[in-house]
């Protein structure tokens, strides 16, 4: 079952002098399930495709259909509730509020939506952290900070897991630790995972590897033997 089908999406940004066409027809299909990884260079179009399957923004043109649903036209308040019911996020930087513990702010995400949550305890314990729940953000290493982050982002139980170059200030041993989880939540939650990346070595582990450039798909490759995070090398 395909969780998105995209059909020739085109993403403008500005006019004039200033046009960018950031994504030049885009088609695409994810099978619900998948560890699919994006792989391209800087300004290949990446975060821009991402936040439109995330519906943090529209289309110029093109068609996606979620799980069935045509979320092409929906306006900004029936985006925001796609996004609360489906969408976990999870970007380079944390984005952790400072003055709350890990605990309080995986709850904060869980109580501004009104899903079936699996509970803010519980996700702590999947990324791994809960002896840690009580601590600041500012108490935790950039690896656990991330950890949490994604915690805040599984705590509603999203049918997708859209994140943006996760390990991308991280170093070596952190960096796989954090993947090792994103696995492990696919693996153990089928949620599905779209990661965005520019190592190649990190495309290793994906189920299927979605190549760009210049906003475009080069090639989706399946991968029948994706390695675990701890097997890669880099
Ligand atoms: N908000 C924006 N306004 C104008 N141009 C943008 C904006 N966001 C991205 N771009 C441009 O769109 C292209 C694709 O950007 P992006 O999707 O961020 O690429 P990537 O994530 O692969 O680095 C780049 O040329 C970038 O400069
Ligand atoms: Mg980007």
């Amino acid at each position: 079952m395909n969780l998105y089908e995209i059909n020739n999406i085109t993403k403008i940004y500005g006019d004039g002098e200033t046009k960018v066409n950031a994504l030049n027809g885009v088609s695409l299909n994810i099978e619900e399930g998948k560890f699919v990884v994006v792989l391209g260079a800087s300004g290949s179009g990446k975060s821009t495709l991402l936040n439109i399957l995330g519906g943090m923004d529209n289309a110029t043109s093109g068609e996606i259909i979620f799980n069935g649903k045509n979320i092409t036209e929906l306006d900004q308040r029936k985006l925001t509730r796609f996004r609360k019911e489906n969408i976990g996020f999870v970007f380079q930087s944390y984005n952790l509020l400072p003055n709350l513990t890990a605990l309080e702010n995986v709850e904060f995400s869980t109580e501004i939506s009104k899903l079936p949550k699996q509970g803010a305890d519980n996700a702590l314990a999947i990324v791994g952290l809960s002896q840690r729940k009580n601590h600041y953000p500012a108490e935790l290493s950039g690896g656990e900070q991330q950890r949490i982050s994604i915690a805040r982002a599984i705590a509603k139980k999203p049918k997708v897991l859209l994140c943006d170059e996760p390990t991308g200030a991280l170093d070596y041993k952190t960096g796989i630790m954090v993947l090792n989880v994103l696995r492990d939540i696919n693996k153990k939650q089928e949620t599905t995972v779209v990661l965005i990346t520019h190592s190649q070595d990190i495309a290793k582990i994906a189920d299927v590897v979605i190549k760009m450039r210049s906003g475009q798909i080069l090639e989706a490759v399946t991968n029948p033997t994706p390695l675990m995070p701890d097997e890669v090398e880099w």
